[in-house]
């Protein structure tokens, strides 16, 4: 597999730093010379400058002064680090809300926002985008040719929506786009229900609570066009500065999206030119094992990886200690800030970077995680577990631009997410969509299989498993991709609650899983929704077909399905479904297509892929075999393979690597048998 190389030209190694906001110290010159020292020790080869710093530039219209960023990009330069420069148009000065109120938003109820806060400008506003034009090509102008600056960080964190008259008038021009015509839409919409038919496009505005919040394709359609919205808001500040520096590669960073399921953010990758992400894990939670939150971690790793196309993506923000939002802010214990780093690195991530450098002497951040603390100096516990994760990462310089090829994906689909999450039944509450994709992706990720996450819309063909939980919506077209997929070999896995829409959230007539029916080779008749707590029992005994056989307990939904052409592999137990089919395993074609018809989310979902890894033998990362909480990753490239062992635990644990010929990547030693601390990293190197 070929070596994508470094992400910026300018750096060859491991990105370490992150946000850092020299601008609120810029009276206290000794605190910016106590950075530049401090950065040394902690072995920063990169910040991330002017993310929220409009004011500074322009404190009033048109009056403008680059000075304390003119000298910190020359500083940084001096001491070779180098700047990801962020566009200031994450936060609007106070000038502009007063002097042009349309830069504000208007919420869904019709509420011109204050001013405050940040991520809120209007996506749609002329005179907002003209100011964020203006000062973009003022940045970029000024500093094209500086030595420091490597990347473009666009705005951060897009989020939320625009409800302003000028918002609604460019839904119903993105309407009249995708329909063409009322008629059309009307039908999209099945608005004949409750009468709410549109006779004329003004009579149509985005979903709100004290106007239109349950036509499902109406949502949907917000959902569209709010994230076409912000794309094309992100877009125009990606073209004004490609139009000054056009090798300088540009990025926004991410949010965890379980967090906020907004936009869907395969159409922001379709313009990128590396992914970056925001990680900002729950460690140490009270009632749950910290390998689950490995685990949550790592799937959406591997979905950045994923929207790049495999490519190395950015791990732009986390915290080396609390963070000041989470209910409860446990501090990392000691190793876990390794595991952190190193995982997103073990996933694909070609950089560490935090949020944030020093932490903000006032406001809402004060008592946030950064690596210098109030005290001000190196010795902090923090401090020197950054120190110490900074002189790791530059011995993992023949790591940059390697990935991982894996024959596995999963599909977590934006647009089906939407539609579940809005959906009214069969249960309103823990529908838990992408919660589902997660513990089917775990299954694999503790047998050490890489895996992709995709949506429906990537190139089926070039794995040899996907699992696709919950596809409540399957899209036009879609279907038949699957029924291909099957029929040239392909294993697919699908669950209850699959097949029942089209990309308009119009049901499929003729029997649920609608376009995969016949390549699943059963019906789906009924659905029960069980109360939390309930449970049904489930005989498998999977005989020749897959090497499963034990008792489990359904949960939260059990699909009344009858096989139609399908063997059965497990029974309902109890209730008066009992004897109807839980499990299924179709041939179709060259491949063999599973439909899982309940939730059981730990343990059968674990003996499940467990007995399909017997099967068909998955590519895995390592042969070796690693106790429980220890999981490995792979990425290699045409001359070396890198195998990373990460205890999710806070316990040692043992084992025998299998490869040989390898060195330990850091310390260069070769020694087989492991003892890993709690939270303990180990990343072996073989040349290939
Ligand atoms: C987000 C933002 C940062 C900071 C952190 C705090 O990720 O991008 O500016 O507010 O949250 O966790
Ligand atoms: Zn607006």
């Amino acid at each position: 597999m070929k070596n994508y190389g470094a992400i910026s030209k300018k750096v060859n190694s491991i990105l370490h730093g992150g946000d850092y906001n020299p601008d609120q110290w810029i009276d206290m010159p000794e605190i910016i010379e106590a950075d530049v020292k401090l950065m040394k020790l902690a072995h920063v080869n990169s910040v991330s400058l002017g993310i929220f710093s409009w004011t500074s530039y322009e404190k009033e219209e048109g009056v403008y002064d680059f000075s304390w960023l003119d000298e910190m990009m020359d500083l940084m330069a001096e001491n070779g680090t180098t700047v990801i420069l962020a566009t200031p148009s994450g936060a609007k000065p106070a000038w502009m809300a007063q002097k042009y109120p349309e830069v504000l938003r208007v919420d869904e109820y019709g509420r011109r926002q204050l001013y405050g806060q940040r991520h809120n400008h209007c996506p749609s506003s002329p005179i907002y985008r003209e100011k964020v034009h203006k000062i973009d090509t003022l940045l970029a102008e000024r500093y094209k040719d500086h030595p420091a600056l490597a990347m473009w960080h666009i705005s951060n964190e897009f989020e939320g929506d625009c409800h302003c008259p000028l918002c609604q008038a460019a839904f119903r021009e993105w309407l009249k786009k995708r329909y063409g015509s009322l008629e059309t839409l009307n039908k999209a919409w099945w608005t004949k229900f409750w009468s709410h038919t549109f006779t004329d496009w003004n009579q149509i505005s985005g979903p709100s609570p004290i106007g239109e919040p349950e036509l499902h394709g109406l949502t949907l359609d917000w959902h569209r066009f709010t994230t076409d919205q912000a794309v094309d808001f992100y877009y125009s500040e990606v073209k004004t500065v490609k139009a000054i520096t056009p090798d300088i590669p540009v990025t926004t960073n991410f949010h965890d999206f379980t967090r906020v399921l907004q936009f869907d953010y395969w159409k922001f990758a379709e313009k990128m030119d590396v992914i970056s992400w925001d990680n900002y894990p729950m460690w140490h939670s009270q009632g749950e094992d910290d390998v689950h939150e490995g685990s949550r971690r790592a799937f959406i790793h591997d979905l950045n990886r994923s929207m790049g196309g495999g490519r190395p993506f950015m791990m732009m923000e986390s915290s080396p200690s609390s963070t000041n939002w989470q209910p409860v802010a446990k501090l990392r214990r000691p190793g876990m800030h390794n595991l952190q780093s190193l995982q997103a690195v073990a996933h694909g991530s070609d950089t560490v970077q935090y949020f944030q450098w020093r932490k903000s002497r006032g406001s809402s951040e004060k008592l946030h995680g950064a690596v210098v603390d109030h005290v001000g100096n190196e010795n902090t516990r923090v401090f020197r577990e950054v120190a110490e994760t900074g002189a790791i990462l530059e011995k993992l310089k023949d790591v940059v631009g390697t990935s991982v090829e894996p024959d596995c994906a999963v599909i977590f689909d934006w647009e089906n997410a939407w539609a579940i999450r809005d959906c009214q039944g069969p249960r309103i509450e823990h529908k838990d969509y992408w919660e589902t994709c997660q513990y089917h992706y775990k299954a694999l990720w503790e047998q050490n299989i890489p895996c992709d996450i995709i949506n429906e819309d990537r190139d089926f063909s070039k794995y040899k498993m996907i699992v696709a939980p919950m596809l409540y919506m399957i899209r036009s077209g879609v279907g038949e991709r699957i029924n291909k997929f099957i029929e040239n070999g392909g294993i697919f896995v699908c669950t209850y609650w699959s097949g029942l829409a089209n990309e308009s959230d119009l049901c499929y007539l003729g029997g649920f899983p609608g376009p995969i029916k016949k390549s699943m080779g059963i019906w789906s008749e009924e659905l029960d929704s069980l109360y939390d707590g309930e449970k049904r029992l489930v005989r498998v005994r999977g005989g020749d077909k897959l090497d499963i056989e034990g008792n489990y307990e359904a949960e939260i939904f059990c699909d009344l399905i009858h096989a139609e052409g399908a063997s059965v592999l497990a029974e309902y137990g109890e209730d008066f479904y009992k004897g109807m089919p839980a499990l299924t395993v179709n041939s179709f074609g060259k491949g063999n297509a599973y439909y899982i018809a309940f939730r059981n989310n730990d343990n059968f979902l674990k003996d499940f892929y467990a007995a399909l890894q017997k099967k068909y033998h998955f590519t895995k990362a390592t042969e070796t075999s690693t106790p429980y909480g220890v999981i490995a990753t792979t990425r290699y490239d045409e001359k070396n393979r890198f195998v990373f062992f990460m205890n999710f635990t806070a316990e040692e644990k043992s084992f025998t690597i299998s490869e040989t010929d390898f060195e330990d990547a850091v310390d260069g030693s070769r020694e087989s048998s492991v003892t890993l601390s709690p939270y303990g990293v180990k990343i072996i190197r073989k040349k290939i």
